[in-house]
């Protein structure tokens, strides 16, 4: 736990008087649960790829095989992590607050498995499967030593069904973040470089619709300079000190 005297007074009694808190997440706040974020060197057997060279349609088409493995292994890594203190922090400020919106660029799914409701997930989910040809959601595919595998339907590779680099966020899931962001009064930053977009530009449309702007991050972003109160640490940290000096 971190040490209260951190957290301004100023901010404790705008969150207690919050309406509609708009929650924004990246990797970082999965980082305490073990899952690494994209901007860290990979390990292991991955260690000479770079995940943002491995998350993009052009890296499937060359070798969809490489991808399609990579995804295998991020989905048990998810799988065996389980949610932090921060992503339970966040379901417990979900429960106290009047109106909280949860978006996340993360495809693990941790704030659901904490019992985070309504995720927005911006980015999918890399739990799902898709077809990479018609887009259609496949829950099941017969055994085969394929990889990937191919869609039942059109015979097509199977893909995860997440938001690869180059490629357009579904379009109501934006609209929805979108909306949430502009009805807001108070909006957080956790865990992300910010610098991704369009998930990177929903603060700025918060500060334009005049929310107060919180970000939570061990490390500088280009948000930093622009928030109402930046919170040097880690999610884990940060967040429940927040629901204890608020809520108890
Ligand atoms: N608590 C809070 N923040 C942390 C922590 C922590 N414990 N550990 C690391 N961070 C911060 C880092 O300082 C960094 O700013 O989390 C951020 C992680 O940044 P990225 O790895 O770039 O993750 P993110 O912003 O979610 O990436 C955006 O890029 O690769 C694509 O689609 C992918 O959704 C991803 C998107």
């Amino acid at each position: 736990m971190m040490n209260d005297e951190l957290i301004p007074a100023e901010l404790i009694q705008i969150l207690r008087t919050a309406r509609r808190v708009v929650v924004s997440t990246g990797a970082g706040t999965s980082a305490e649960s073990g899952v690494p974020t994209f901007r860290d060197a990979q390990t292991g057997l991955w260690a000479r790829y770079k995940p943002t060279e491995l998350a993009t349609p052009a890296a499937f088409r060359r070798n969809p095989r490489l991808v399609w493995e990579w995804y295998a292994w991020r989905r048990e890594l998810v799988t065996k992590a389980a949610p932090n203190p921060g992503h339970l922090a966040l379901v417990q400020m979900q429960a106290l607050m009047p109106e909280l919106t949860l978006i996340t660029q993360n495809v693990d799914g941790l704030h659901q498995r904490a019992g985070s409701q309504q995720v927005i997930e911006l980015h999918g989910n890399l739990t799902r499967t898709k077809c990479a040809d018609n887009g259609y959601l496949v829950d099941s595919w017969p055994p085969t030593e394929d990889v990937p595998p191919h869609c039942p339907h059109c015979g097509g590779l199977l893909r995860p069904n997440v938001v690869w680099f180059g490629e357009s966020l579904p379009e109501e899931t934006l609209f929805q973040a979108r909306a949430a962001v502009r009805q807001g009064d108070l909006f957080f930053s956790i865990g992300t470089s910010s610098f991704v977009q369009p998930a990177a530009s929903l603060p700025f449309e918060a500060l334009d619709s005049g929310a107060k702007v919180v970000e939570i991050n061990p490390d500088r972003t280009p948000l930093t300079a622009h928030a109402h109160f930046a919170l040097y640490g880690k999610a884990g940290e940060i967040l429940p000190t927040l629901v204890k000096l608020i809520w108890s």
